[in-house]
């Protein structure tokens, strides 16, 4: 399976009109993306991971995909999706626009979920658990992951560590955050991986790679063991050429300053961050309010960790004590 024109596949082949209406937090061109994949791209010959479900927009695109296809296997559910199904602040704002029963922060979504993606209980098997306390079986192959949950350090490892060794080869991974402000640490694990995949395409933040030599267990460890900060720092730097996007282009610049906050050197990250702000607002003409609506809270965000920053005692570490977990939890 080879993707030549990755336009074509996630704009030209539109999908149905119902895969754009499911709550969810991934655009269209995404859906699109995910729907093609399992509609044309999918073998049967192994599993599609689904990590990050949350109410199943990606679960529905991947199922619709398998329906087209007429790819049913009752018994071996294609789609594993994983999910821990806790209701967190963002999720109020798809309770008034989807008009959904009333959640309070820390309820469980599951039956919410279940009944969302009720047309499509054939095409797949849902783990609602969080996914640190799960163990992938070696021996089933995987053939497209799609990885929307690497919201911290710790998941982005164990993730990696369980699903990359159980890629076939030819296999897509879609990073969802890729090309986000946010969470350097996709980045660099991903790039980290360089000589096994090749970099396929971008649709919106998602960036899509292609397994082209198997990656075994002791490859990743041996991979993300060695990695030390100034290589997280090279590689970073390698993913920020991947978009010749603007605006995304931009994000990656953010997500350097994030990094640099991370490995300790905070000084050269507000550096970056008030050098690359003025040269992107200089060379794009941002109202004021446009730079409010797209941009405030992502400059608020990464300044309230410059300030959180200045009081972190840990050394900096790649996959220890998280500064970023603790910033999240306390922020959430
Ligand atoms: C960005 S959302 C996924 C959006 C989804 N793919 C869609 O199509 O709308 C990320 C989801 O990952 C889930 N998540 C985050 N960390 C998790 C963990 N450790 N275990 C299980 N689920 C987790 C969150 O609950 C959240 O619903």
């Amino acid at each position: 399976m080879n993707i030549t024109d990755l336009k074509n596949i996630s704009l030209k082949n539109r999908m149905p009109e119902l895969l754009c209406e499911h709550p969810g937090m991934i655009s269209n061109a995404e859906r699109s993306l995910l729907f093609n994949l399992a509609k044309h791209y999918f073998q049967n010959q192994g599993t599609i991971i689904d990590a990050g479900a949350f109410l199943g927009a990606s679960t529905v695109c991947f199922a619709q995909g398998l329906k087209e296809a007429n790819i049913t296997n009752i018994k071996h559910k294609a789609i594993w999706s994983f999910e821990k199904g806790i209701v967190r602040n963002n999720f109020q704002r798809f309770v008034e626009a989807f008009d959904l029963q009333p959640h309070f922060i820390g309820d469980s979504f599951t039956e919410t979920f279940l009944a969302l993606t009720a047309n499509y209980v054939d095409y797949y098997k849902i783990h609602f658990s969080d996914i640190l306390d799960y163990t992938h079986p070696i021996e089933n192959n995987v053939e497209i992951a799609f990885l929307d949950i690497l919201k911290t350090e710790k998941v982005c490892r164990h993730c990696i560590e369980q699903f990359f060794p159980a890629l076939l080869e030819g296999a897509y991974v879609i990073q969802q955050d890729y090309f986000f402000d946010q969470l350097p640490f996709i980045k660099y694990t991903q790039e980290a991986f360089s000589e096994f995949f090749s970099y396929e395409g971008q649709v919106n933040s998602s960036a899509l790679f292609k397994l082209n030599r198997p990656i075994t267990k002791e490859n990743v460890v041996n991979v993300l063991d060695s990695l030390s900060p100034s290589d997280a720092m090279d590689l970073h730097i390698q993913a920020e050429k991947r978009t010749n996007n603007n605006e995304r282009a931009y994000f990656m610049q953010l997500s350097r300053a994030w990094l640099l906050a991370d490995i300790g050197k905070l000084s050269e990250a507000k550096k970056h961050y008030r050098k690359v702000k003025e040269h992107f607002f200089k060379e794009n003409s941002y109202s004021e309010e446009n730079l409010r609506k797209d941009f405030s809270h992502r400059h608020n965000l990464l300044e309230s960790y410059f300030l959180f920053m200045e009081s972190w005692t840990s050394a900096p570490s790649l996959f220890g004590d998280s500064s970023w977990e603790a910033f999240i939890y306390a922020n959430d």
